[in-house]
This record gives C-alpha cells, sequence and structure tokens, in this order.
C-alpha cells in the first residue's frame, strides 16, 4: 500500500496543536480544519486535470480543472470536522456518508449509518477520519466502498497507528493512505499513543 507521510512544520505545528490536552474544544477543531487542508492539498497533488478554454481581461488563455472530482466520505463522528474544509478546497467534490461506533469492548466498528452513491466505478474516494487505530471502521468503510465499484481510494488520516497502516495493508483492498504521522501503537484501550484522544470528544465534547 502506498503511504504518505505529510512531512511539513506547519503541519506539524497544527498537529502538536491538536495532540495537546490543554487546547479547547474550537482551537482543536480549527486546527483539525487547517491540517485537513493540508492533507487535502497532497492528496490530490497527482490528479488528472482536463484543460478548457477561458478568456481572461487581457487575452484568451488555457485553463485547467479536475477531470475527475472525488467523493468526499466522512466517517461520522470524527470525520465530520474534515468535510467543509475537504469540499471547500475541492467545491466539485459530492460528499457521502459513514456512521461508524465502535464497541468499547471488542472494539469492533458498529455500523449505524450508510448514505453513499450507488455505483462509484470510475469515482476517487477520499475517506475522512482523523484516526486510523485498529481499521476496522476503515476496513468496513472501504469495503462499502468497493461493493459500489470504487478501485481508488484513498483514507485521509490525521494520524495513524501501525496496527491500522497493517490491517489496510493486509485487507488488499484498493487503498493508499495520507497521513500526518504514524505513532507507535495502540493501548489497550485501543487508542492510539500519544495521539491525541478522542477525536469526536475533542472536536464536540463528550458523549
Ligand atoms: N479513535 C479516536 O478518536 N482516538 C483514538 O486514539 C483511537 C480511535
Amino acid at each position: 500500500m502506498d503511504t504518505h507521510v505529510v512531512a511539513h512544520p506547519l503541519a506539524a505545528a497544527l498537529l502538536t496543536t491538536m495532540r495537546d490536552r490543554r487546547s479547547s474544544n474550537p482551537a482543536f477543531r480549527a486546527a483539525l480544519r487547517e491540517l485537513t487542508h493540508m492533507l487535502i492539498y497532497e492528496a490530490i497533488r497527482d490528479a488528472e486535470v482536463e484543460e478548457f478554454d477561458i478568456t481572461t481581461p487581457v487575452a484568451p488563455a488555457r485553463g485547467v480543472r479536475l477531470a475527475n472530482p472525488p467523493l468526499l466520505v466522512p466517517v461520522l463522528r470524527a470525520g465530520l470536522g474534515m468535510v467543509e474544509q475537504a469540499s471547500s478546497l475541492i467545491p466539485q467534490s459530492q460528499v457521502g456518508f459513514v456512521g461508524m461506533a465502535r464497541d468499547e469492548h471488542t472494539f469492533e466498528p458498529v455500523p449505524y449509518l450508510e448514505s453513499l452513491p450507488a455505483d462509484l466505478a470510475g469515482i476517487p474516494v477520499y475517506v475522512l477520519d482523523p484516526m486510523l487505530a485498529t481499521g476496522g471502521s476503515m476496513v468496513h468503510t472501504i469495503e462499502l466502498l468497493a461493493e459500489r465499484g470504487a478501485t481508488d481510494v484513498t483514507a485521509v488520516c490525521v494520524v495513524a497507528a501501525p496496527e491500522g497502516v497493517a490491517a489496510l495493508e493486509n485487507s488488499k483492498l484498493p487503498v493508499r493512505l495520507v497521513t500526518a504521522g504514524i505513532d507507535e501503537g495502540l493501548n489497550e484501550d485501543a487508542y492510539i499513543v500519544p495521539g491525541l484522544g478522542d477525536a469526536g470528544d475533542r472536536q464536540f465534547g463528550p458523549r
């Protein structure tokens, strides 16, 4: 699997704000938005463009646009904080939704919402989830996408655990990973260490 770790001083500083337990919910959300901008910017770097004619105030010119705008799929609830920034960066994108809770005893994903186009053949898909922990939710989401014909999926995650990266690799699903960091591992509660805590709670407050 192709894994791209975005190594940039501004990305590292934003990730630090997100990791810091003293950051308020609004500060955490703001850093997540900005970091999403950088992750998407890197993720879409090699996307195909098509040319078309425009006229500047001075002369005719050739312009470019994305040949194949992606579908964005935030995984609720934590992925919600990434979708507005991603769609403002790629205004032609459409948005689907997957809702996944996790069973706090087995750490298995518990799906509760699936709102996706029926046919994803030929459409690049960006799955937005800040945390790639065990990989269970991400693998399940990509399976839903692959069932609909998706063959070009990018997992866009703020932080990944090696266990989650391995789960994606072992799944043999058509996915690449773009992340701001790969951490040490998971603790006994399947939280990423050092991580940043519960990405949903850090954005929206505890349930
Ligand atoms: N989900 C989170 O929000 N945080 C983790 O560390 C792991 C899963």
